[in-house]
């Protein structure tokens, strides 16, 4: 096996691998990053709608607000000190991509543009505010190219299409990574002082969803393989708008534009759910209308899906309602040039032209608020204590820091890339700086190898394809936005037979080296396969309701006995896994204990965990 040795390896090349990846080497790293895919390619492309920042460039803001949004957003599940960070570093995060040379879009005072979005609010929930910068609906592609622009600059190394598999773990702390290269099938360690883990999520675990075909979550689930706890997995957020059926992303900031959400009835049914933020409440109250909607027989054609109609003659109807400006009213043109990707994908997908005619959408898996648990510096964490595992760092989807709590906030996903990505970087140049070189054991990587060895020669009957689907159609089914006991003991039922088959009866066709995607299609569905089994579980087990996880068993939230993270460790081997899961993590609600020491009154307590009204 080639040895490559780097003092910080980057596993993934979205936003915040990359935004690590620049950190690490301005700090005076040797970095690598080690990605699956070419790095600007990777999913961070897709985000849509825009980066919160409290810029106030077309509406008073502040970050305090940010703070608040992100906390309430999150169901009080959020920690604060955590959001208090993104909030506050998210402005100069903005600027500072700005002076890289990101192209958002201008006001006509030639300000970065901003958009409303999902629970974004001025003064405490006041009213709703443009909080989201964007560069018309592409800011994640444009933060991605931006990155690797810079990234190249600094000479960072890159090691693209090459698949980390696994992490090497010496005396409880990390000493590298195992990876593919994908173009010749051959094994390689990548020996570091510092591993950090920025793959991002497992959307396709459900089969509507928003995330790309490389979205298998190879990160969390290679951390859990060895003794590294997930937290919060019960939280997987739908997003309310994705193409029905398809799940492509709708972003939000059609709403934010203005766009509305219309049932059978011809009815803007966020009216009712959500009276002040209607359809720019949080994402997880839009989802369950959609849903509720859809059980009471007003979907469209009884379909399960909705319209989203951003037609100008719709919108500026709901503008002029709302008392808005003239000057606010939109056409054609507007979004044409906000929302050009929206259009594109609609025509080309749909034959539906969204200027014309309304388009058809439902919830798409989207997001996951769990993962690997690090602090606030990225460094991750392996217990409830807080304890540090020595050159293990996270940051992005693949981590959970936990800033987005049971539900995130849109915008949220970006900020909490750059920020913490940003913060890891900068910790990991620090760290490697002080620690000597960890030997490689003599057997590294032999392990992963054999397991490689065992799917590409199974000799079942059962093909990836199939397990795959069966697996996203569980999950789809019973372990989606409404769950109940009995759903998500089918969905374990259901993984645990899915995993016997993919264990002792699998079966791929091609056996070469070379770009084999059967091969590494089957490995990835390894990883889907038991992240969706500690999704399940932790969801068995949180007995109330909180953000996007919602029982309707436990129809409520009951701050009393579940404010906490859950962590779940897996134990035993890889194909009978047992596991352990705990709810004693505490939430930090630092904001609110400053408030109760400084004698706020109860009722003017911005961080209490209380209702969430919209
Ligand atoms: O709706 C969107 O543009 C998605 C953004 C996000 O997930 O934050």
């Amino acid at each position: 096996m080639q040895i490559h040795k780097h003092d910080v390896i980057i596993i993934g090349a979205g936003g915040a691998g990359l935004m690590a990846a620049l950190y690490a080497s301005k700090g005076g790293a040797d970095v690598a990053v080690v990605s699956k895919l070419y790095p600007t390619r990777s999913h961070t492309g897709t985000a849509q709608g825009g980066i919160g920042a409290a810029l106030g460039n077309l509406d008073e803001d502040k970050p305090i607000y940010h703070t608040y949004d992100t906390v309430k957003g999150g169901d009080y599940l959020t920690d604060q000190a955590a959001a208090k960070i993104l909030a506050e570093n998210a402005v100069e995060a903005v600027i500072e991509l700005e002076h890289m040379g990101l192209p958002f879009d201008r006001t006509s005072e030639k300000r970065i543009s901003q958009r409303r979005f999902g629970g974004h609010t001025r003064n405490f929930g006041e009213e709703l505010v443009r909080r989201a910068c964007h560069a018309a609906d592409r800011t994640g592609h444009m933060i991605l190219q931006t990155l690797y622009q810079q990234c190249i600059k600094n000479e960072v190394n890159f090691f693209d299409e090459f698949q980390v598999v696994d992490m090497i773990v010496v005396d409880g702390a990390v000493a590298g990574v195992v990876a593919i290269e994908l173009g010749t099938g051959e094994f390689h360690i990548f020996h570091g002082k510092a591993s950090f883990f920025a793959s991002g999520g497992w959307g396709r675990c459900w089969s509507v969803t928003s995330n790309a075909h490389s979205l298998t979550g190879d990160g969390a689930a290679i951390a859990l393989r060895r003794g590294v706890p997930l937290q919060d997995m019960e939280f997987f957020q739908f997003h309310p708008t994705g193409i029905y059926r398809m799940g492509i992303l709708i972003t939000e900031g059609v709403r934010g534009e203005g766009g509305v959400l219309i049932n059978s009835q011809g009815e803007r049914f966020m009216e009712r759910y959500a009276p002040s933020a209607k359809d720019l409440a949080s994402r997880d109250v839009v989802s369950r209308a959609i849903y509720l909607e859809t059980r009471a027989g007003r979907s469209i054609k009884n379909r399960g899906y909705v319209h989203l109609d951003v037609r100008p003659q719709t919108v500026n109807r709901y503008f002029a309602e709302e008392g808005r400006e003239r000057k606010d009213f939109i056409n054609g043109e507007t979004i044409e040039r906000k929302l050009p990707d929206i259009l594109d994908f609609c025509r080309t997908y749909l034959g539906v032209d969204p200027v014309l005619e309304p388009m058809p959408v439902q919830p798409t898996a989207h997001y996951a608020m769990g993962g690997i648990p690090t602090n606030m510096d990225a460094e991750v964490i392996i217990d409830a204590a807080g304890t540090v595992m020595p050159g293990a760092y996270a940051a992005g989807e693949t981590a959970c820091v936990s800033v987005h709590g049971a539900n995130r906030l849109g915008t949220n996903s970006l900020v909490d890339l750059v920020v913490f990505g940003r913060r890891g970087g900068m910790k990991a140049a620090e760290y490697v700086k002080g620690v000597d070189w960890k030997p490689l054991p003599a057997d590294a990587g032999a392990e992963i190898q054999a397991e490689f060895e065992r799917i590409r020669n199974g000799s079942g009957a059962s093909r990836p394809g199939e397990l795959r689907h069966l697996m996203q159609a569980t999950m789809m089914d019973n372990v989606g936005v409404f769950r109940t006991e009995e759903t998500l003991r089918q969905g374990i039922k259901d993984l645990a037979e899915l995993r016997e088959r993919f264990y002792k009866d699998l079966h791929i066709d091609d056996k070469s080296r070379v770009f084999n995607t059967d091969l590494m299609e089957a490995w990835e569905l390894g990883c889907l396969l038991d992240l969706a089994d500690v999704t399940a579980r932790t969801a068995i087990e949180r007995k109330e309701s909180r953000g996007a996880h919602s029982r309707e068993d436990f129809k409520k939230r009951d701050d009393e006995n579940w404010l906490a993270h859950s962590l779940i460790y897996q134990r035993g081997p890889l194909s009978a896994p047992e596991y352990e899961a705990h709810f004693d993590k505490q939430v930090d609600l630092s904001l609110w204990e400053e408030e109760v020491a400084q004698g706020v009154p109860e009722e003017q307590q911005k961080f209490r965990p209380k209702e969430r009204v919209y």
